[in-house]
């Protein structure tokens, strides 16, 4: 590890100063120092200093960008084969991680699998509705995210296998029909509570006692996490309470290296959010079409975002990219603003 860390630390501070170096550790502290500082980038006229003391100002400096780089490797998941390799630019290199991801068989949550995938990550999909003619990228299980019993003896047994995951992604959520505060039916209520926030929090219940530093957590939260809708307060209450539960959660988990984020897409047309349009149509008077567009001239952008930029968030935040973010809910909606 040590190698690995003189290698950071020499790029950073290369990269911040100009200065060539090399260094020398003992422990966490640097014991020998060599710098060429380029006078210019274009004239590499160089002074030459030798074994400068740990306590000089290059020394000081060393010492920061090593302390640095501990922190964020320690909180960061940076595999070793990744830091050799030094990609850190490429958000994709998640390579051989282990996902859970929950609603994964359909929408947004069957994009990220796919995503995730394409990284290099394996993973388990748990999902309420499995398709058995459907070709899913990674092994796929029928679990209702509300049967704690079900879904603590799949996650609990798929680990006994196959060792922890360092992943997970909980996408699986239900959207009520349109209600407001006097006509609502307390079952669907406690329904979407048990789905969107429940189901969140067992799944994180069994996954992380074994998930190892460095592990990752993304909720897909929504608009309605930090918004309000008036024909959708169980939903809005449901998202509300995820973005609380990841916030919680992040400051639990942070003290073991576990980083827990959320997402919040604005409308993005997966199957379930046309027929949605679709049923609600007879009360609007809008058509799929008329009804999108109404939704994207609300976005700064014009445009609705798409499962593969919800995706590409979620990658974002599954990555060594995002090493200092935690606790975040992150609006990808083209600007709703
Ligand atoms: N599509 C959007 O516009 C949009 C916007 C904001 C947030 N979201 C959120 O993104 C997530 C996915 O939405 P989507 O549009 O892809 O919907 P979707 O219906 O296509 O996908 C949801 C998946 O979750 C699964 N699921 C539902 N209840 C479950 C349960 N009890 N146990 C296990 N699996 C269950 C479904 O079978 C389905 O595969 C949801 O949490 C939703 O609230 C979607």
């Amino acid at each position: 590890m040590n190698n690995l860390l003189e290698m950071f630390a020499q790029r950073t501070f290369e990269r911040n100063t100009n200065t060539k170096v090399r260094i020398a550790f003992k422990g966490s502290h640097v014991v020998q120092f060599r710098s060429e500082t380029y006078v210019s980038t274009c004239d590499k006229r160089t002074r030459f200093a030798d074994e400068l003391s740990p306590t000089s100002r290059e020394g000081r400096a060393a010492n920061r960008s090593t302390a640095f780089i501990r922190r964020r490797s320690t909180v960061g998941e940076m595999d070793e084969a990744e830091e050799a390799r030094g990609s850190t630019a490429v958000p994709a290199a998640l390579g051989p991680r282990r996902f859970l991801v929950t609603g994964g068989a359909r929408g947004l949550g069957a994009a990220i699998v796919k995503r995730l995938a394409e990284t290099g990550a394996s993973g388990l999909i748990l999902d309420r509705a499995v398709d058995p003619s459907e070709s899913y990228a990674w092994p796929t299980v029928a679990v209702d995210v509300t049967n704690e019993t079900a879904l603590r003896e799949t996650i609990q047994a798929d680990i006994e296998k196959n060792g922890p995951f360092n992943g997970l992604v909980a996408a699986a959520g239900i959207v009520p029909e349109w209600h407001d505060p006097v006509n609502i039916d307390l079952e669907m209520l406690n329904r979407t509570l048990a789905v969107n926030l429940t189901g969140f929090v067992a799944t994180m219940k069994y996954v992380v006692p074994t998930m190892p530093r460095g592990s990752t957590i993304v909720a897909i939260g929504s608009l309605n996490s930090w918004r309000g809708d008036p024909n959708l307060l169980a939903y809005a209450a449901s998202k509300h309470a995820v973005l609380g539960a990841v916030r919680s959660a992040a400051l639990s988990l942070g003290p073991r290296g576990i980083r827990v984020n959320a997402v919040a897409p604005g409308p993005v047309a997966t199957e379930a959010l046309l027929s949605r349009i679709e049923s609600r149509g007879e009360v609007t008077g809008l058509s799929q079409a008329e009804a999108l567009r109404a939704s994207e001239k609300l976005t700064a952008l014009g445009a609705l975002a798409t499962p593969d930029d919800i995706s590409n968030a979620v990658i974002f935040l599954s990555g060594s990219q995002s090493a200092a973010i935690t606790g975040q809910l992150l609006a990808i909606d083209g600007g709703l603003l």
